[in-house]
């Protein structure tokens, strides 16, 4: 038996995993029910078994149990064919052939829609056969290989058929024959019956183990895309109408108590399987042979209840993704971003950057979390510069529903002054090239530009500040040198004290993107004065865009002042963002001023150095407030 690729198990002191061990020891005992005695090689197999499986949407698997033995699939082979059916053969001709309403009767019932021979629903055999029937139609040549391709994809490996069960079906299967003729008579089978119900017979005799339908039943959960190898295995549409007739036809005539009491969509067959799914979170499948009246495994139905009950699992139950989607929330009046400002232009951010917010948001996001956002964006603006900046680095996945009610949002907001930002989407690939089709033709060109220009909402920041700034009448050019007495660092000295050290400052250009610094790297003991251009101090750990951006420094400020004053460490990477010029410092140069001048410059330096890290040491306490 082939094995599953990319299987991670998850540790054996994961609380779910003791939850599956506790399970299997409960219900190990319970030997109610009897094997399927109406397929004679079904009566012959061993009754004992129990296996438990979870799969996590992201393929982490817990397991329990006998999980690796192999069993015929029987019935829960209906919910990937008739997913197959609907992919290949279209929604409309499946319909034309099958209902969607439950039957409430057994799974081998003879209960046909009256006016047009339909069967009801397709978790039923009658319902299963004509979607046979419908694939024959499509594929007389291979459509076994076809769907038994389909369902491996679900398994994330290669399945086998049983051949002795298929001869065993083949050969006794006479109830199923019946209803193929029957469905022959309405012209819902076209053909010779005989060619749907052999697919029938073969696929409800594919070989699986416990794991196989856990994993299967993961892909459902995750959206038709198989958690192990992440390839999509059912379009998003078509899961959600396999799902929906698993939920309401999926345990026959006891699909409504299931319901009532599980709440979870599953699907069970007579060799003793059973699979369920709580859609966007796992799959769970029970392996035990023996039957109750319905032809549902005892112990399977047992476990899962259990479970869902223990965990309060029921997919009605309210309390499911409700929001908590927004990590932070903060203005730019009391944080900004890591530009470093001048005290006169921190005092106008103070007083104007209200109108610039940021919401960092995380997790999953849902129709509700992003109604709650839309909600609180939406209160009533301050004027002047306004920015709304959605942060989605930490948001792992965004469903249509929160997809469709953003885009509204950002088309309804068109005409008022609030813009929008959308950050941090590099992993959202598919999230915004829809967001940008559904707003193509719905914002004006300056304001979708906008919704998409930045990376990090860093950027998205330093921009609306520097239009606050601008707007103020404080604007800057990075690229405007800043004379020696007006920077930062030499604000305290006299005309004579700055003559004094000019002949000791040695000029340095960089080419914008070049690295000036580079943590952990000599030569310490030189201060930079910054006279044209921007830098940006960056920590040395990781790279790409994941590394962190320290601040971003503009004309006037120094830098390389913690190893003037620890000369042994130097503890990020400086680059320049533009081309730079620089005034360098060497603090052994400091010993060529005049003695008589000496002792002051340095004290007025020191104090300046100081002045400097109380700043910065100011906003990082202000990011700390604004995320605790
Ligand atoms: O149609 C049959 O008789 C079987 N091969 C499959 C039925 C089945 O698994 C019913 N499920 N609980």
């Amino acid at each position: 038996m082939s094995t599953v690729p990319n299987l991670r198990r998850g540790a054996a002191s994961h609380p779910i995993q003791q939850v599956l061990e506790r399970l299997h020891r409960r219900f190990l005992p319970d030997r109610r029910g009897r094997l399927a005695s109406y397929i004679p090689e079904l009566a012959a197999v061993d009754a004992e078994p129990l296996g438990i499986a979870l799969v996590t949407i992201d393929g982490v698997v817990y397991e329990a149990g006998d999980t690796a033995a192999p069993f015929t699939i029987q019935s829960i082979s209906k919910p990937p064919t008739y997913g197959y059916a609907l992919r290949d053969c279209g929604v409309a001709a499946v319909l034309r052939k099958i209902g969607v309403e439950p039957t409430g009767d057994a799974f081998n019932s003879i209960n046909l829609e009256p006016e047009t021979g339909r069967p009801r629903n397709p978790m039923v055999n009658a319902g299963a056969i004509a979607t046979c029937g419908l694939i024959h139609q499509e594929h007389p040549e291979d459509g076994f290989a076809r769907v038994l391709a389909h369902i491996s994809a679900y398994c994330g490996r290669e399945l086998v058929l049983d051949e002795a069960v298929y001869r065993s079906e083949k050969a006794t299967g006479h109830r199923n024959r019946a209803i193929a003729h029957l469905l022959r008579n309405f012209n819902i089978l076209e053909g010779d019956p005989e060619d749907g119900l052999d697919l029938y017979f073969r696929l409800c005799s594919v070989a699986v183990n416990c794991r196989d339908l856990a994993v299967m039943a993961a892909t459902l959960a995750h959206n038709g895309v198989n958690p192990l190898d992440n390839r999509t295995v059912l379009g998003g549409q078509n899961v959600r109408r396999v799902l929906s007739v698993m939920a309401s036809c999926g345990m026959y005539d006891g699909s409504g108590a299931w319901l009532y009491d599980v709440g979870m969509p599953a699907k069970s067959g007579v060799g003793g399987g059973v699979m369920a799914v709580l859609p966007g979170q796992f799959g769970l499948a029970v392996f035990s042979p023996r039957l109750d009246e319905r032809g549902n495994s005892v112990r399977g139905l047992g476990v899962v209840q259990a479970f869902s009950q223990e965990f309060q699992l029921h997919l009605f139950h309210g309390e499911r993704g409700l929001p908590g989607a927004i990590r932070a929330h903060y203005s730019g009046a009391v944080l900004g971003s890591r530009a470093e400002r001048s005290e006169a232009e921190t005092a106008v951010l103070e007083a104007h950057g209200g109108g610039v917010r940021v919401f960092e948001l995380k997790g999953r996001l849902s129709f509700g979390s992003i109604e709650l956002l839309v909600r609180e964006i939406g209160a009533p603006g301050r004027g002047g510069v306004e920015l709304n900046v959605i942060d989605l680095q930490r948001v792992t996945a965004i469903d249509d529903a929160a997809g469709l009610l953003l885009a509204e949002a950002c088309a309804g907001w068109c005409g008022e002054p609030r813009h929008l930002a959308l950050t941090g989407t590099s992993h959202l690939e598919d999230f915004r090239r829809q967001l940008h089709e559904r707003l193509r033709d719905r914002l004006p060109a300056p304001r979708l530009e906008l919704l998409f220009r930045f990376a990090d909402t860093e950027a998205a920041m330093e921009w609306a500040e520097n239009a606050i700034l601008e707007a103020e009448g404080c604007g800057r050019d990075p690229m405007s040198e800043v004379p020696l007495q007006s920077q930062e660092l030499l604000q305290k000295c006299s005309p004579a004290e700055l003559a004094a050290l000019r002949p000791l400052l040695e000029p340095a250009r960089f080419a914008a993107g070049e690295r000036i610094l580079r943590a952990d790297q000599g030569p310490g003991g030189r201060l930079y004065l910054l006279v044209s251009g921007k830098v940006s101090v960056i920590l040395p750990e990781g790279d790409g865009e994941s590394r962190l951006r320290l601040s971003v420094l503009w004309p006037g400020s120094a830098f390389g002042e913690i190893a003037v004053l620890d000369p042994e460490t130097r503890s990020a990477d400086v680059l320049a963002d533009t081309p730079v010029q620089c005034l360098v410092l060497r603090m052994e140069a400091l010993g060529r001023l005049p003695p008589g001048q000496a002792g002051a410059i340095q004290l007025k330096l020191t104090q300046g150095l100081a002045r400097l890290l109380a700043r910065r040491l100011r906003r990082v306490n202000r990011e700390f407030r604004a995320l605790a």
